[in-house]
């Protein structure tokens, strides 16, 4: 699988959709030991099963685009805030992700840029939506939200939101980049902006932001920091596909067992 340095690759996986026992054990089998003690660290047996469906898809999809590195292969750094990237040894890869989770939905984001994140909102969830405007948005984004009631107020409310996370994760300095420092812009149709505080070493101009709605009630963000324009495509990732990427790794190893230096008799 390709991606060009042009590309941005969002992938969506649906909890609900990958449940084969043996397609599970497959995943967990590719986990290395830190992630296996994070899984096990869960004790909602539904979180223990979307860490093991990201965490497993991740590999194999990286496997996927590099298929030098086995998906059990894959080794991770993390900087200080917890981000994390792929080890590029011995390869060199370009690659990067970023991942985000909720109850029924994961989406992990590919690119060839450093500053790359995304985020996954639950829209229907419970939140007492006044407090966080009022206490982590900045004055742009509620003057944004002034005037928006009901069902409007609440998109925009998760528009804001994913944006920023996107935007925080991106960046990989979590959430200590006070949220109220940066603001969104939508009025222009075909493209979300973002403005920064006076004083913030960051120019708008550099920032590409996308929103994908996965399910009637999730709603996704992408931030990108590249002064070059980027093509999103969004694919979903379900049993299917899965299957063909675990039958076509196979298929290379054995080609790779087969063509492999022979035993001198
Ligand atoms: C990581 C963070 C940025 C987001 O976490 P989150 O929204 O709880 O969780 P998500 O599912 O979106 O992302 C988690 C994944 O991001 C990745 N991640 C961890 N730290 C990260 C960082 N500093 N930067 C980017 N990605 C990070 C990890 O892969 C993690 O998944 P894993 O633990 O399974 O490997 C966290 O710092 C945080 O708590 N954010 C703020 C929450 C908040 O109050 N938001 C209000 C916004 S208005």
């Amino acid at each position: 699988m390709n991606i060009s340095d042009q590309e941005v690759h969002l992938w969506f996986i649906l909890n609900e959709e990958i449940q084969e026992p043996e397609v599970l054990l497959r995943l967990g089998s590719l986990l290395n030991a830190a992630e296996a003690t994070q899984q096990k660290r869960y004790r909602n047996p539904s979180l223990q099963h979307r860490y093991v469906v990201t965490h497993g898809v991740l590999r194999s999809l990286l496997s996927a685009y590099e298929p030098r590195t086995s998906p059990q292969d894959w080794k991770f750094l993390y900087n200080q805030y917890g981000k994390p990237y792929l080890n590029t040894e011995p390869h060199q890869v370009l690659l990067r992700f970023n991942i985000s989770h909720t109850d029924k939905v994961n989406v992990i984001v590919f690119g060839l840029i450093d500053e790359i994140g995304v985020d996954v909102e639950h829209v229907e969830r419970e939140l007492n939506y006044d407090a966080m405007v009022n206490n982590l948005f900045s004055y742009q984004d509620i003057a944004e939200l002034s005037g928006l009631e009901g069902e409007n107020r609440k998109k925009r409310f998760f528009d804001i939101w994913t944006l920023k996370e996107a935007y925080i994760k991106a960046c990989g300095m979590g959430l200590s980049i006070p949220l109220d420092r940066f603001y969104f812009s939508f009025s222009d149709p075909d493209r979300i902006s973002i403005g920064f505080d006076q004083g913030c070493d960051e120019r708008p101009e550099a920032w590409q932001f996308w929103q994908v709605q996965p399910t009637e009630s999730h709603i996704a963000a992408v931030a990108l920091k590249s002064h070059h324009p980027k093509q999103l495509t969004v694919r979903k990732l379900d049993a299917n596909v899965l299957n063909s990427l675990f039958s076509s790794r196979m298929k290379m190893e054995q080609r790779a067992y087969s063509s492999g230096p022979k035993q001198s008799e």
